[in-house]
């Protein structure tokens, strides 16, 4: 694969990806972004040109993602609406990227014959008991909750649909809660360090029994590249690092590791419908294709995370006062 069609390479887990393909290949990356609120030129502004080359672009828009799709050998489909608070305010751009870009993408692969990874979601399996036994598998059925998980779930059905109807060459990925560099301020963890940094006391969503399965997103990152050259056609792998964490004890872990006390954050308004629990069982991926995550340690990937963020104030800190507003006007 000499060159490779990054799709929402500028946001949080598409620019670590290319990161990683810079780092670890000779691949030549092209990002295609439409730039929204969520991505950054900057995580992309370290990275050799020669490598790597941006195009401003929507992923509905058909006649400049076929183009594109022809001149590559294979799409990682990265690009997408990504925050379920966003999605409970205004679904629409969710059905619109999620679906019609998605939609938009799949054609155009299945005119060229090119390779497609599909990024998606473990929040498409809906939610799991506190006291579950079981993780989510590839067997798992569907169930998604909000419209993001929804749309997200959708983008599923059209990917394998594609490969079955058309002979679309699509692999799909569906991973847990990332944390790392780079990622929004709007979402929990960057959230909390942040508001730790400016003073403010971390917002805890109802009671925080709520459970995420972390993993870091450098770890996907290798998850996704081992999938892309090893992975089965029309396969489906889960992805996750045995992270899970109720958001309580997220909470406390980056209030003492900031060096305030465990108990300095207030409850707030929860999210409606808010997912109970998740949880990977990621044995097909591990088993089939060898792949292991290297952060296996929640705590100190966490401080790494929360030094990222002290070095970058200034890329967070334009949009800190919005997105505060943003929430402090829905009662969190
Ligand atoms: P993000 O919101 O940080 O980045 C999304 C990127 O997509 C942005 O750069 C944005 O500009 C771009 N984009 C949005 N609409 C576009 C459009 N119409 N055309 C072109 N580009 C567009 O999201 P993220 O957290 O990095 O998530 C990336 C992918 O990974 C998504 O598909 C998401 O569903 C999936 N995922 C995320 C997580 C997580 O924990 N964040 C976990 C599992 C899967
Ligand atoms: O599971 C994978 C999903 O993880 C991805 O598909 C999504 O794109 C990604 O945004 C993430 O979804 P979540 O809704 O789990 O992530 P978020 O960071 O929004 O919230 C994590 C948990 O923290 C969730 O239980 C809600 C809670 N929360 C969130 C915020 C922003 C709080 O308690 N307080 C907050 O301020």
């Amino acid at each position: 694969m000499d060159r490779i069609l990054v799709t929402g390479g500028a946001g949080f887990i598409g620019s670590n990806f290319v990161h990683h393909l810079v780092a670890t290949t000779d691949t030549r990356v092209t990002v295609l972004d439409k730039l929204t609120y969520a991505a950054s030129r900057e995580s992309l502004a370290a990275l050799p040109p020669e490598r790597v080359e941006l195009v401003v672009g929507d992923i509905c828009d058909a006649p400049l993602v076929d183009r594109l799709v022809g001149e590559h050998d294979a799409v990682v489909h990265y690009a997408a609406e990504s925050h379920n608070d966003n999605s409970l305010a205004d679904p629409t751009p969710f059905v619109q990227t999620n679906l019609v870009g998605t939609f938009t993408i799949l054609e155009a692969v299945r005119r060229h014959g090119t390779r497609l990874h599909h990024i998606s979601t473990d929040e498409v399996y809906g939610d799991l008991e506190l006291d579950d036994s079981e993780r989510f598998t590839e067997a798992t059925a569907y169930n998604p909750s909000s419209p993001y998980s929804a749309t997200k779930a959708g983008s599923d059905h059209l990917v394998r649909a594609w490969v079955r109807s058309f002979g679309v060459q699509a692999t799909l990925s569906n991973c847990s809660n990332n944390y790392g560099p780079w990622q929004h301020i709007e979402k929990f963890i960057p959230r909390q360090i942040t508001n730790v940094i400016d003073g403010i006391r971390p917002r805890l969503y109802g009671s925080g029994e709520n459970v995420r399965d972390w993993i870091h997103a450098d770890d996907h990152s290798s998850a996704v590249w081992t999938i892309l050259t090893k992975g089965e056609i029309g396969q489906t792998y889960l992805v996750g690092a045995d992270g899970e964490k109720n958001n309580l004890e997220v909470v406390q872990l980056i209030l003492t590791q900031m060096g305030r006390p465990a108990d300095a954050f207030d409850h707030v308004t929860d999210r409606a419908g808010h997912d109970l629990r998740y949880a990977i069982d990621s044995t097909k991926l591990r088993t089939e294709l060898g792949w292991r995550p290297t952060y296996g340690d929640f705590e100190s990937g966490l401080e790494r995370t929360i030094a990222w963020y002290r070095e970058h104030e200034d890329w967070w800190r334009p949009h800190k006062d919005a997105v505060e507003a943003k929430y402090a006007a829905q009662g969190q």
